[in-house]
């Protein structure tokens, strides 16, 4: 599935499966401290560089984003599904959540000091990922950091039927090599890389990969 058909798809699963993510997802974090790791010194970074406004593009429930506000940054999430954003805005009344894509932020050029995608670009097909990435490249400050989180894998996997939800999505896993060089393609250069083995409580079935990245 490509352009609008993919992103309404993506709009549908989430929407119906909002309430079980969110029984199932939204308090994940306190359990990963090597994912913590990647969001500390990502706010660091950021914050080092001077702060400034961090988007949380394809947020979900917005446990990251909450999460980035502890730490001190200034930031805000954004997500395709409006169940979702809804869920967000519950969780976390004081922080701002938005309906709306990650191919366009809706933001200007050079505006933000972070972004960060954690597993939601999962469902961006192959062609579709340096549109992304190029839209991220031009919202980010010179010298403003990108983190980005997928599954490690070769395949896609579809899932239909989840919980026994009539909906259905491709879940894509990637190499960390290959997004590198696509990011090194858009003006990304990674700065750092972690990969970890799926947890042991048996919620995630792929090993796991974080990638820091920095405008020049
Ligand atoms: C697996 S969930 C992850 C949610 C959240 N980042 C977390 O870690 O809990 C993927 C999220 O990305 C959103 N998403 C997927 N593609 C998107 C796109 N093109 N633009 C904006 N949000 C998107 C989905 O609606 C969904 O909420």
């Amino acid at each position: 599935m490509t352009g609008p058909d993919h992103l309404s798809a993506t709009r549908t699963f989430y929407d119906a499966l909002a309430v079980d993510y969110a029984d199932r997802f939204h308090h994940e974090l306190s359990a990963k401290p090597l994912d913590r790791s990647m969001l500390s010194a990502f706010a660091e970074l950021v914050l080092a560089a001077g702060g400034g406004r961090v988007a949380d593009v394809g947020c979900g429930t917005g446990s990251v984003t909450a999460h980035l506000h502890e730490l001190g940054l200034s930031a805000y999430g954004i997500d395709l599904s409006p169940r979702m954003v809804e869920l967000a805005r519950e969780f976390s009344p004081d922080l701002r959540f938005e309906e709306g894509t990650m191919t366009a932020v809706g933001q200007a050029d050079g505006s933000l000091a972070g972004i960060v995608a954690w597993h939601s670009i999962i469902h961006t097909t192959d062609d579709q990922l340096p549109e992304v990435f190029a839209e991220f490249e031009r919202l980010l400050v010179p010298g403003g950091h990108l983190l980005l989180s997928f599954q490690i894998g070769d395949e896609p996997v579809y899932l239909a039927r989840p919980l026994g939800h009539p909906v259905s999505l491709d879940f894509h896993r990637r190499q960390p090599g290959d997004v590198a060089a696509l990011l090194a393609e858009a003006g990304l250069p990674v700065q750092a890389r972690l990969s970890r083995e799926p947890d042991d409580r048996g919620m995630e079935t792929t090993p796991q990969a974080f990638l820091l990245a920095r405008k020049p």
